[in-house]
């Protein structure tokens, strides 16, 4: 299917590594001008030159942390001078950190609301009236929390049914412009962060980051983790002019995992 993504320019935010990068690479491969973005400049670049290698789109980069707010607003005005519109926004950040209720304070509550929720909100700002010109699209990259709390992510279980209330009035607000909102939830997709998070879930149980792994495909129901690559070819067709009547919708990706209705 042609997705019609040819000569668009797409920010992908937190883009220099895992499910980011994944969504970078897809856009490029179906001709976007694609923004990557990272704290790490030696990632980014390492990025770009391997999205460069695989297709003949314009590629750009921008290091910037998604906590700060002059960041941000240097990663949206460098993305207008390269490609001159934006017409996709795809808000990815780093996971917040791992644990339970009694692990964090007041400190590292506002630290994982600057990065989860606050980045999505400044990016949505910065970039509004250029995807109000475009008719563009807006995906925000939360997780299967935003359906079942995940134990020992009580950060991420709070602030990603944060950004799906956002998505949910930003598909009504924007739709009378032409911009379509929508919300990807991931479950287990192999990433650096996967293999983090499973590092120390094994050390709390005193077993092998394997016997996590296996433990944790046999609740879902494909029985392995998702491909960064699977879900970057749903995020490319929610941001296509191919889509033209689904806004305001959470998009699983899990191989089934979430059991919710
Ligand atoms: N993978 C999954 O199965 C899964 C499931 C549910 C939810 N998620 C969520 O999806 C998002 C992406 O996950 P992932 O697995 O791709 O994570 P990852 O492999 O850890 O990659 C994170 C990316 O974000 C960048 N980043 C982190 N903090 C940043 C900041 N403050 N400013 C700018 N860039 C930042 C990292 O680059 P630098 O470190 O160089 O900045 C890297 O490019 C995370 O929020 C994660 O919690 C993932």
């Amino acid at each position: 299917m042609d997705l019609h993504l040819k000569g668009k320019a797409a920010l992908v935010t937190a883009s220099s590594r895992g499910l980011g990068k994944a969504i970078a690479q897809e856009l490029a491969r179906e001709g976007c001008h694609v923004m990557l973005n990272g704290r790490d400049s030696q990632n980014l670049l390492s990025a770009a030159r391997e999205i460069r290698q695989l297709t003949d789109s314009k590629i750009a980069t921008q290091v910037g942390d998604l906590t700060r707010d002059e960041d941000i607003t240097a990663l949206v005005e460098k993305t207008r001078s390269a490609f001159g519109r934006i017409d996709i926004l795809i808000n990815n950040c780093g996971g917040p950190p791992g644990g339970s209720f009694a692990d964090f304070d007041d400190q590292q509550w506002q630290s994982a609301f600057e990065l989860t929720l606050l980045s999505y909100i400044r990016l949505i700002r910065a970039c509004l009236n250029d995807l109000r010109a475009a008719k563009g699209r807006i995906v925000n990259i939360t997780s299967s929390s935003i359906r079942q709390p995940i134990p020992h992510l009580v950060l991420s279980n709070v602030f990603r049914a944060g950004v799906l209330g956002l998505s949910k009035s930003l598909a009504d607000e924007l739709a009378p412009d032409g911009v379509l909102v929508n919300t990807v939830a991931p479950g287990r997709i192999a990433t650096d962060r996967t293999h983090h998070l499973d590092g120390l879930k094994a050390e709390r149980l005193k077993c092998s980051r394997e016997d996590v792994v296996r433990e944790a495909c046999k609740s879902i129901p494909l029985g392995r983790y998702g491909e960064p690559n699977e879900l970057a070819q749903v995020v490319a067709f929610l941001v296509s002019n191919v889509n033209t009547y689904l806004t305001g919708q959470a998009i699983a990706i899990d191989g089934g995992l979430v059991r919710a209705l």
